[in-house]
């Protein structure tokens, strides 16, 4: 019998929005409901996409080098890792996903939205992760957490218009995939959006 479908769950928004908290935490919870678990981020997540990564977060290239990367990564992540576990039944939970390549290169840099369908239909036509935890801040939040951090990378440094357009291409995704997507308010305390969290996968499962 082939197994159940595994879910698919997804993390995102802008540097410093704090989602990088909750990953551990919904991660410990869906184990403890007896799933088992692949945990994964991108850019990265494989061997191969964890030197993409070091690429893409340090180095200056074309706009549309980078988005290539992107997908190039995430193509050996589906490939490698999500694919097979969501196929197994395993559940899958990834440090951004796709809506990242939509906010950063095409809200933030201005690359043409159709580009990044084009790849995003490459390389994933037929899978949308079941759930999105959109953490959402604003930008002066965001940047006050940033500066209180460690080595910024490239996209760490880029500036509040940068974010602004990231954050605004965000939550238009967020509206017109109102099914997926749960905007997280993350100026909450954390044990606040904890148990906002635990309510929204229980009622997504
Ligand atoms: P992280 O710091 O949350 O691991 O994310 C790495 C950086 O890469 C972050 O600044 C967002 C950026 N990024 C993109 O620009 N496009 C993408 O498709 C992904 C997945 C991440």
């Amino acid at each position: 019998m082939t197994p159940v479908r595994g879910k698919f769950i997804t993390f995102e928004g802008i540097d410093g929005a704090g989602k990088s908290t909750h990953i551990g935490f919904v991660s410990d919870y869906v184990r403890a409901r007896g799933h088992a678990l692949i945990a994964s981020r991108e850019p990265g997540g494989t061997p191969l996409g964890e030197k993409l990564r070091e690429l893409v977060l340090h180095e200056k290239m074309h706009l549309e080098t980078e988005a290539l990367l992107m997908f190039a990564s995430r193509r050996e992540n589906l490939a490698q890792l999500i694919e097979p576990a969501l196929a197994r039944g395993d559940w899958v939970i990834t440090d951004r996903f796709t809506d990242a390549s939509f906010a950063y290169q095409g809200g933030g840099r201005g690359l043409d939205l159709r580009k990044l369908e084009a790849l995003e239909q490459w390389v994933h036509p037929d899978l949308q992760p079941d759930l999105t935890f959109l953490f959402d801040v604003p930008l002066e939040v965001a940047r006050a957490r940033l500066d209180a951090t460690r080595a910024l990378d490239k996209f760490e440094q880029e500036q509040s218009d940068f974010f602004f357009a990231a954050r605004q291409e965000y939550l238009r995704r967020a509206a017109q995939f109102p099914q997926r997507f749960h905007v997280i308010d993350s100026t909450q305390p954390i044990a606040q959006i904890q148990v906002q969290l635990l309510a929204i996968l229980d009622q997504a499962f």
